[in-house]
């Protein structure tokens, strides 16, 4: 059994959990057969792609494969434990967490430019996975969440594919891509069928550089705190309202500007936190989703009481174009 680098013609779409089934079986047989009795490297963001390969190769090889979680610091509320709760408690993963907050946070300090903000992210996971990765011997093998639209972006010459996750020269691995040729909705049929939660599953796109691109300008701790708290009341609302899976994607976003306002009598000088609900087919073009105004409601009150430092709750109108659906 050997692993397809280019997806067949002719090849169903998985729409089923018999064709999940038997995909998995598949690829199951063609990791063993590719890696023997090696180890594999994986960087696990908790996102759907990297879970899914996870999942999978904890199938194959068990704890043959090693999976790190580096957490910047910009993940939302919940996410590092559920990756340590899924993997390492559920599935017994050879798992991996460095906490690298602090590292993150003291490189963006200050830094307010956007495409500033995104390399530093980027390039400081590099970083500290690598230093991982040189921590442990004798591993020749590295796992990727490569889906089959990355694949065609970067042939189509949209989007930089990079192999080996841009790491350094000294690191080199043999890749192992086993959701390569898959389409996101088949990615999540087999992560389903392999036993992954929905919350994992059935997320909502999140860009890599995370909470920091809703943290407006330069990320400071008390405004990533209120982005995060904020966020996680939004998510909570919303799956409570029956919109989690319904819109497209929906989050907080924290500007680093501050306005009056009035607390016990006195005047304050604090936060405001602008929801944005969006829904998409492909992020090219997005509407606003017209929430309901007693759940808008119940999110402000929940917000003012429960995340500090805020005295405002906006909601975004703003459809793609003109804006863009995240703030930078
Ligand atoms: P925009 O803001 O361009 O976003 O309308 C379109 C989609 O892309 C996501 N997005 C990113 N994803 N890294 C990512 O992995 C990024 O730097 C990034 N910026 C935006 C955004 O969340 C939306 O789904």
């Amino acid at each position: 059994m050997q692993q397809l680098l280019v997806r067949p013609e002719n090849m169903k779409r998985i729409d089923t959990p018999e064709l999940a089934k038997a995909y998995i079986d598949e690829q199951v047989a063609a990791i063993r057969a590719q890696v023997g009795d090696g180890k594999v490297l994986l960087a696990l963001s908790g996102g759907v792609d990297s879970s899914v390969v996870a999942a999978l190769l904890i199938k194959a090889i068990g704890d043959r494969l090693v999976a790190v979680h580096v957490n910047h610091g910009l993940l939302r509320k919940g996410e590092p434990e559920q990756v340590i709760e899924v993997f390492r408690n559920q599935m017994h993963a050879n798992l991996i967490y460095v906490d690298a907050t602090d590292r993150f946070l003291d490189k963006l300090a200050g830094v307010s430019d956007p495409e500033t903000k995104r390399k530093i992210i980027g390039k400081e996971f590099i970083e500290v996975f690598a230093e991982e990765a040189r921590k442990l011997t004798g591993i020749r093998f590295l796992a990727q969440g490569t889906i089959w639209p990355d694949i065609l972006e970067s042939e189509a010459g949209i989007k930089a594919h990079h192999n080996a996750g841009g790491l350094p020269a000294d690191l080199s691995f043999e890749l192992v891509e086993p959701v390569r040729i898959l389409f996101k909705d088949e990615v999540r049929m087999v992560g389903k069928t392999l036993g992954l939660p929905d919350g994992m599953v059935y997320r909502q796109p999140f860009p890599g550089p995370g909470l920091g691109v809703r943290c407006v300008g330069a990320i400071t701790r008390d405004r990533l705190e209120a982005v995060r708290e904020s966020d996680a009341i939004l998510r909570e609302e919303f799956a409570a309202a029956g919109l989690q899976g319904k819109v497209w994607q929906y989050f907080t976003v924290v500007p680093d500007m501050k306005s009056t306002g009035i607390k016990n009598g006195k005047r304050t000088d604090d936060w405001m936190v602008i929801i944005r609900a969006v829904n998409s087919v492909d992020a090219v073009t997005a509407s606003i989703e017209e929430v309901p105004y007693p759940l808008l409601l119940k999110i402000r009150d929940r917000i003012f009481a429960e995340v500090k430092g805020v005295n405002r709750v906006l909601y975004d109108l703003s459809s793609k174009p003109l804006a863009t659906i995240e703030y930078e």
